[in-house]
């Protein structure tokens, strides 16, 4: 190979490694697409390229970028399955290289109008995930002569580029903890961009900077508990929380949690009460679960009660079940929200101004009881109070 063709060559695999990197930086499908597109008519001396996703349900396919892509007409832009090039690429998920597409049967000839653009030689790869065509990546009219081997090699590896592209992007979107994770952070952070923003002008007073630096510790707060429930939730609905067997005194167990929360109760007024008999027995279960679930669950008695108000966590234990109570003398909830109040990111709309929160802390709570066998039950009024109970199974200790 002579030195100028290997040193071309080098650049164009430099320019693939330099679209690989974007790949891992950026979850902007949009941008990342449009690089690929340019590198494609770019690196195979192409008039133009463009990446065109399938759509399975209607059997057809549009364009999603294009290198010439300048007008909105293009984008959106339909193409058959069963008509045309991109469809026989798809079927037979290999790459395809036609001089003349004008004389082929298969070219979706419609397609030169609302493009601009009348298509002579075609290269065009299947964009493929593990199980199925996403779409096809085509470069037309090669500037002299036919497309060849090397453009083809180069296509495909762009073409793996786009498809993991666009497979991550769809992941990304599915999963609805992430896109709502996102949609949480942005409050909080906004927040603090702007506090930040007014810390760093000279004009304001000495008051005003202690309320900015209060603002700023509590959204870094409140980011720091989301994190938390967040990676909770994951862990979670994946199954990667391991739980524990510990056998332990419930008693002690719900002490802590209270000492836990006492001071955000004191902030409130709230009077913090422990009911439980002395002789209850041990709880078979995760205790730091356990915890978490009643420290959420008194988290929010203390949240939805207005200052002043009572609040009593008392536990016992009846035939095969445990049970421990938390209740308050507060807001309460409203029977039609009732039905939602576990599901993730749901706030009883008109307790949203009450306080702040993510509105996973109930469906965390479930989860937890749940994987342990058992269930939370509420009860609730509005003005009236909250009760929430969880019950756990309780098995009798053997040979007692
Ligand atoms: N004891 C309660 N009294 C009145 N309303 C409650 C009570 N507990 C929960 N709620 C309502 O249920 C909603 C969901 O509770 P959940 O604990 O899941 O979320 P959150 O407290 O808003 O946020 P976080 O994720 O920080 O816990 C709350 O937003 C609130 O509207
Ligand atoms: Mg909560």
């Amino acid at each position: 190979m002579k030195t100028t063709e290997t040193s071309t060559l080098i650049e164009k695999y430099e320019r693939l490694v330099e679209i690989s990197c974007d790949l891992s930086s950026t979850l902007d499908l949009n941008k990342l697409l449009n690089r690929i597109v340019h590198a494609a008519a770019d690196l195979s001396n192409a008039q133009a390229a463009s990446i065109l996703l399938y759509d399975e349900k209607n059997k057809q396919f549009f364009f999603q970028a294009a290198s010439n892509m300048d007008s909105p007409v293009m984008k959106g832009l339909v193409v058959p399955y069963d008509s045309s090039i991109a469809g026989v690429i798809a079927s037979e998920r290999k790459p395809i290289i036609i001089s003349d597409t004008q004389r082929d049967p298969r070219h979706f000839k419609k397609i030169a109008k609302p493009t601009g653009v009348l298509t002579r030689s075609l290269l065009g790869v299947p964009l493929l995930t593990k199980d199925k065509v996403v779409g096809v990546l085509e470069a037309i009219n090669k500037s002299e002569g036919d497309f060849t081997e090397e453009d083809k090699k180069l296509l495909l590896a762009l073409g793996a580029q786009a498809a993991i592209a666009i497979e991550n992007t769809r992941l990304f979107q599915q999963t609805d903890l992430i896109s709502e994770l996102v949609h949480e952070l942005r409050t909080p952070l906004a927040s603090l961009s702007t506090a930040s923003h007014l810390l760093s002008r000279p004009e304001i007073n000495e008051i005003q900077r202690v309320q900015l630096i209060h603002s700023i510790q509590n959204e870094t707060n409140r980011l720091s508990e989301m994190a938390s429930s967040f990676l909770d939730m994951a862990r979670l609905e994946s199954g990667r929380m391991p739980f524990l067997h510990d056998s332990f005194n419930v008693k002690d167990m719900l002490e802590e949690s209270l000492e836990v929360m006492r001071y955000k109760a004191d902030e409130k007024k709230h009077t913090l009460e422990l009911k439980v008999l002395p002789n209850l027995p041990e709880l078979i279960a995760d205790r730091n679960k356990i915890k978490q679930v009643v420290i959420n669950l008194v988290s929010n008695a203390i949240k939805y009660t207005p200052n002043g108000g009572k609040i009593i966590v008392s536990a016992d234990q009846i035939e095969n079940e445990y049970i421990i109570y938390i209740k308050d003398n507060g807001l309460g909830i409203p029977e039609d929200a009732l039905p939602h109040i576990f599901e993730k990111f749901y706030r009883v709309p008109l307790l949203e101004r009450v306080a702040t929160g993510t509105g996973l802390g109930l469906s965390i709570c479930k989860k937890i009881i749940e994987t342990h066998g058992g269930n939370i039950e509420i009860q609730s009024k509005v003005n009236e109070g909250t009760s929430m109970i969880i019950h756990l199974p309780y098995k009798q200790p053997r040979g007692n």
